[in-house]
This record gives structure tokens, C-alpha cells and sequence, in this order.
């Protein structure tokens, strides 16, 4: 049966929704295959394994006709130059999504396969992911960068796409800005 209705609070410093309802993790050793220097990236997780981004949801299912949210903090960080980053994924239900920014300065990398654009998120810009468009966040800044997912429940999440098509470009650090560079050839 659908959910009843209910208020959804931020939490301290935007990081936490209450209530609150699963917790995810990626460490660094999560992410394998995704970055392009696969050598700074073993380094990375032989020196301590760090945790790259934490997803906080809201206690609203991924099932049909319900719209779960979340909240991403990825920390700041580069591996080999490109900036830390989630690991982005396809719907395979294709439906719209968007992302709320809330804290630090990032970027939302959109793919459809064959076009790849960039777009800017920063406290109280809302990025629209269109069906169809694999989706990647990347902090591109100095302090954690935290934003708001909304999805549809039915949406599902595909991460082998990414593996096997890429993302498109990458985004580097580069005298104190962000560099768009071209993928290369995809690690799956
Ligand atoms: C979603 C959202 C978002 C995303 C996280 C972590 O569909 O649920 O796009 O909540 O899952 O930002 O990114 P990855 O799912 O790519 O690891
Ligand atoms: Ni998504």
C-alpha cells in the first residue's frame, strides 16, 4: 500500500534527512574501474581505503508510484587529478529526475551515449537528468558538496552501463578550476 503523508526535515548542516532511513558508503575500493589512472587509484585504496561519498535517504521505499529522496555528500578529493565523483548509473526504467544542490560546489555529469553536457550545481540550483541521460556527480570544490536526489521509485539503478559506455568526459583539477577532458576508452 502507498505511504501516508509526512514531513521530511534536513538535518544538521544539510547532511541527514529525518527520519531517516538507509545509509550507503562507497569507499574508495568501491570504485574500481571508474577512474581513468587505475595505478593512483590502487594507491588510493592501499593508503587507507577512504570513504569518497555517503547516501543518506529518506525512509520512502524504491517501489512504484512512491518518490524516494536522498542526500549525497561526496568529500573532497582527487585520484590521479580527476575529482572524487559517485559512480554514476543508468535508470532502466528511464524517467526523470532532479538534484537539489545544498552545500560546496559541484558538477553533474549527463550521458546518453552519445552526448555528453556539464552542468554547474551550487546551493539552490535544481539539475534536471532527463530519461535516458546516465547521471554522475563530481565535487569540484575544497569542502564536502551535498545534494538532494528526488527519483521515481520504479526508476531501478544500472551501474554496469557506465562500465561498458562511460560517461562521456571526465573532470580534472586544473590550476584551481575544473578541466572537461574526453573519457578514453571505457575500463568494462
Ligand atoms: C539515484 C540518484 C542518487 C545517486 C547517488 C549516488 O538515482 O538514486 O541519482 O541518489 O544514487 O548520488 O550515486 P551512484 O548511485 O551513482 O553511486
Ligand atoms: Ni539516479
Amino acid at each position: 500500500p502507498p505511504l501516508q503523508p509526512f514531513a521530511i526535515r534536513f538535518g544538521d548542516d544539510n547532511a541527514t534527512l529525518e527520519p531517516q532511513g538507509q545509509i550507503l558508503q562507497r569507499r574508495m575500493s568501491d570504485l574500481e574501474g571508474l577512474f581513468a589512472d587505475r595505478r593512483a587509484w590502487e594507491q588510493a585504496v592501499a593508503d587507507g581505503d577512504p570513504v569518497v561519498y555517503t547516501v543518506v535517504s529518506s525512509p520512502v521505499p524504491e517501489v512504484s508510484r512512491e518518490l524516494p529522496q536522498s542526500i549525497t555528500t561526496i568529500f573532497p578529493g582527487d585520484t590521479g587529478g580527476e575529482f572524487w565523483m559517485t559512480k554514476g548509473h543508468q535508470h532502466p526504467d528511464p524517467q526523470g529526475e532532479i538534484y537539489l544542490g545544498l552545500e560546496g560546489r559541484g558538477g553533474l555529469l549527463l550521458f546518453d551515449g552519445e552526448r555528453a553536457e556539464w552542468l554547474d550545481i551550487t546551493p539552490g540550483v535544481i539539475g534536471y537528468i532527463p530519461p535516458g541521460w546516465a547521471h554522475r556527480s563530481v565535487n569540484v570544490g575544497d569542502e564536502p558538496y551535498r545534494f538532494l536526489a528526488v527519483y521515481p521509485g520504479s526508476a531501478g539503478h544500472d551501474y554496469g552501463w557506465v562500465l561498458t559506455h562511460g560517461m562521456g568526459l571526465r573532470a580534472r583539477r586544473a590550476e584551481g578550476t575544473v578541466e572537461l577532458v574526453p573519457f578514453g576508452t571505457p575500463a568494462g
